[in-house]
């Protein structure tokens, strides 16, 4: 009995929702004659459609905006490339925002943004269309323009000198002036051996900054002798260049006061010792 009644519901509630979705279709405006889309000479100036990009609606047109290459990872200074194109030709106007240097408008059916060298950390350009009758549409061009890391250095945090077995220590592995920083990958070894891998987690800055990273160790008496270093790696994703910019620090050797061996075993009594007289 009830499965018999969902096929009426659906059905209702489909000729519902088209009933409803049918006053917008008949307040949209009617579309233009075929000569106002095209005019026979270019004469027609198209500042006024301009001027309602400027809130910048939702598109709510279907637009056949395409940008080739659909996203860019580009270093900083160097120089950038892309082209905006429409399949459906009845707009009349193809141009790019959000540039320091845009190209002109134009009505063809493609408009190429290049810079022979990027000069600004945050880009956002978008390329936008405008048509009589379907408003505007536009289509962002996600840019990450990155910077490789300065250089890499390893340190003790508050630390010189040896270590005692089973203490905790703190290394720091600092990144200087690279960006963006949440693109960064920072690795700490020891030896051959990767202790761990760190990403930035809140900074969201595309300007070049300094990082810092740690990791807490607590070295046993194999350690005598261990070099840690850290590598740094903007990891740019499918875009990126082939290699990713990548940066090492030196090697910083620890050396454990502590050991196993028997010397050692004496000086610690003798450093007990001590430290008991100047308790008593
Ligand atoms: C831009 O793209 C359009 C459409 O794919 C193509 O016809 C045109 O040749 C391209 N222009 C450049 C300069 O790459
Ligand atoms: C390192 O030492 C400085 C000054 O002695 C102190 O302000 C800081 O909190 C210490 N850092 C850590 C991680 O212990
Ligand atoms: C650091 O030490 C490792 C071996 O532990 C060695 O392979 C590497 O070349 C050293 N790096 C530098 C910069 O000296
Ligand atoms: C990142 O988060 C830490 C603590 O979670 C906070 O102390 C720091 O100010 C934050 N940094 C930024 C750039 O928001």
């Amino acid at each position: 009995m009830c499965e018999s009644v969902w096929p009426v519901i659906v059905l209702l509630s489909h000729l519902f929702s088209s009933a409803i979705s049918l006053p917008v279709s008949i307040y949209t405006p009617p579309p233009p004659l075929p000569s106002q889309i095209w005019p026979p000479s270019s004469s027609s100036a198209p500042s006024p459609s301009l001027s309602v990009l400027q809130p910048t609606p939702p598109s709510l047109s279907p637009c056949l905006l395409m940008i080739s290459p659909s996203s860019l990872v580009v270093r900083f200074g160097d120089p950038v490339k892309a082209n905006c194109s429409l399949s459906q030709m009845d707009f009349y106007l193809l141009g790019w925002e959000n540039l320091q240097r845009a190209p002109q408008p134009t009505q063809g059916n493609f408009l190429v943004w290049s810079e022979d060298r990027v000069t600004e950390w945050s880009i956002k350009p978008m390329c936008y269309a405008l048509s009589d009758h379907g408003g505007p549409c536009q289509l962002h061009l996600p840019v990450t323009v990155y910077k490789p890391p300065e250089k890499v250095s390893i340190s003790f945090v508050n630390h010189t000198g040896p270590m005692f077995e089973g203490h905790q220590y703190t290394l720091q592995c600092t990144v200087w002036d690279v960006a963006p920083v949440k693109n960064l990958i920072v690795r700490f070894f020891r030896g051959e051996t990767e202790l761990v891998q760190l990403k930035s987690i809140n900074n969201t800055g595309q300007k070049p900054a300094t990082e810092t990273f740690t990791l807490d160790i607590s070295p046993s008496k194999d350690d005598n002798g261990a070099q840690y270093w850290c590598e740094a790696k903007l990891d740019l994703g499918p875009g990126g260049p082939e290699s990713p910019p990548m940066a090492k620090s030196e090697n910083i050797t620890a050396t454990l006061l502590w050991t196993s061996h028997c010397s050692s075993r004496a000086v610690v009594l003798i450093l007990l010792f001590i430290q008991m007289k100047i308790w008593l």
